[in-house]
């Protein structure tokens, strides 16, 4: 099901907010992409978007939370490196069966569902983790 962006999503640190926004609207756009009916190339283009705009995210993450020596980055990047993999499954199914309604909804569940479990679980910690430190 496609949500709304809300401002609960916020972790309070301006880029990376600015960034998950516009993860969220990638997430619309595969989404809306695999229902368009507009054939292969499309989707090969929303989902080569998606897989870059979530590269650059997650490198803008790692950076900060190197920056500010959080010591949970290791367990973060496995969450990135999964993300990874169940988006090459996406596509590898996508090649195979062509898009359908439940791999858009699959295509969701990935990617925008993820994302908000993501924020709430694992991003806010560093950024409660940042604020900690500023706090001393
Ligand atoms: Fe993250």
């Amino acid at each position: 099901m496609l949500k709304d962006w809300s401002d609960v999503y916020l972790i309070g640190v301006p880029e990376i907010d600015e960034q998950h926004k516009g993860f969220f609207a990638a997430s619309h756009q595969l989404y809306e992409g695999i229902l368009g009916r507009e054939g292969k190339n499309a989707v090969v283009d929303a989902i080569a978007f998606m897989r870059s705009y979530a590269e650059k995210h997650f490198d803008t993450e790692v950076d900060f939370m190197r920056r500010h020596e959080y010591p949970g980055l290791r367990e973060h990047l496995h969450q990135h490196a999964a993300f990874f993999r169940r988006l090459d499954e996406l596509e590898n199914d996508l090649m195979i069966f062509g898009p359908s309604e439940d791999l858009a909804e699959r295509a969701l569940d990935i990617t925008q569902d993820w994302l908000i479990d993501h924020i709430a679980d694992e991003d806010m910690l560093y950024a409660l983790h940042v604020k900690g430190r500023a706090a001393g």
